[in-house]
């Protein structure tokens, strides 16, 4: 099956089940999984089937209806009870990514938040999880549209880098990082996207490179040490990535690799751009050297398909992600525009306010 240009959903609600694409399997398969239980959801985000933070926090919504749905009491609080072991079990597949606790978090609230029957309960949770996907969409399109007020205006067409997928595969669709390379695209403005490949499980070569060729997007794809080198020849204009977890100073855990391209953009003189919903901010962390990082197996460094690479006798350490500090991003763009890193917990005050007029209006 080929996905349409502009088209690709990771997460769709289709004949009363969740429909993921096996991201393990592309670019040489595209296939679907069907997810029936919590059980399967919380399995298939720990297994990357489903992965990148915004579409982890939709599938883990989807997840938690899943496991309402396979509670049968009619008892309020013994069903809310059952329901909170679905999410601690949710909760625990992968720690970075923020959008997981956040989606599941609002989906706890919405249930806790509806005084109704049980099945009502139900109702509410698959309404709010159909939201969490429509409103994920329509924040990437408006995080891509906002990118273009911030990249560089010359040379008019733009050679970008990006690191990992931040794409229509890790969020509802359009993607973050992508989304602002899609809204380049459609205005004349890209040139072409340079693509890491992102080792150790080459997200870059895998994925991103599909969905630019899905699309027609011009992509090169280069191993993680040339991206400095390129920098240095003048092949690259613009940096843009996407986040994990943003902490409230506007340190971004993203993608392991994603630092020392920072640093090679800084000394290169180079914008690098973070892009991200606003619920990739945790504005309970200070800083980033709050943000849990993700440690993985160690075969994903050791071993590239069958073939093992090291000798006996090595140890590993395998972090998936690392902390950008703040200083080194330009901007943060977010559905809301894009935002100086330092300015970020001035933007959590606009939204408060925002959300107190609708309430007095209501
Ligand atoms: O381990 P992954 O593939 O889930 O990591 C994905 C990333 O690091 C992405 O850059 C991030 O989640 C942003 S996705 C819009």
């Amino acid at each position: 099956m080929k996905p349409s240009t502009n088209h690709i959903y990771p997460v769709i609600w289709h004949n009363n089940s969740v429909s993921l694409i096996d991201q393990t399997r592309l670019p040489k398969e595209y296939t679907f999984v069907e997810i029936r239980r919590s059980e399967d959801m919380a399995r298939a985000i720990k297994t990357m089937i489903v992965r990148g933070a915004p579409a982890i926090g939709v599938a883990a919504a989807y997840g938690i209806y899943l496991g309402a749905r396979e509670i049968s009491t009619s008892d309020r609080h013994e069903f809310l009870q059952h329901l909170d072991q679905v999410a601690q079990l949710l909760r625990s597949t992968r720690p970075t990514a923020v959008n997981l606790f956040w989606a599941i978090s609002r989906m706890i609230k919405a249930a806790y938040e509806t005084l109704g029957t049980v099945e009502e309960i139900k109702q509410t949770l698959f309404q709010t999880a159909q939201a969490i996907n429509a409103e994920d969409l329509q924040t990437c399109q408006a995080i891509g549209d906002n990118g273009l007020t911030v990249l560089p205006t010359t040379p008019e067409k733009l050679t970008l880098l990006t690191h990992c997928n931040a794409g229509a595969l890790a969020t509802a669709g359009y993607g973050t990082a992508l989304g602002v390379v899609r809204s380049a695209w459609r205005e004349g403005r890209l040139e072409r996207l340079f693509a890491d490949e992102t080792r150790p499980r080459l997200q870059g070569a895998k994925l991103t490179t599909w969905e630019c060729v899905q699309e027609g997007i011009p992509v090169t794809l280069i191993t993680d040490n040339m991206a400095a080198h390129c920098m240095k020849q003048g092949l690259i204009h613009a940096v843009v990535v996407g986040a994990d977890r943003i902490a409230a100073n506007g340190d971004t855990a993203n993608k392991i690799g994603t630092y020392s391209v920072a640093i090679a953009a800084i000394a290169h003189n180079i914008p690098f751009f973070v892009a991200a919903p606003l619920s990739t901010v945790d504005f309970e962390l200070a800083d980033g050297s709050q943000i849990p990082i993700e440690e993985r197996e160690p075969t994903e460094i050791y071993q590239v398909g069958d073939t093992i690479l090291t000798p006996a006798g090595v140890d590993f350490y395998n972090p998936a992600f690392d902390v950008t500090p703040a200083e080194l991003i330009t901007a943060i763009i977010t559905e809301n525009g894009a935002i100086a890193p330092h300015e970020l917990a001035k933007s959590q005050l606009k939204q408060v306010s925002k959300s107190v007029k609708i309430n007095q209006t209501m």
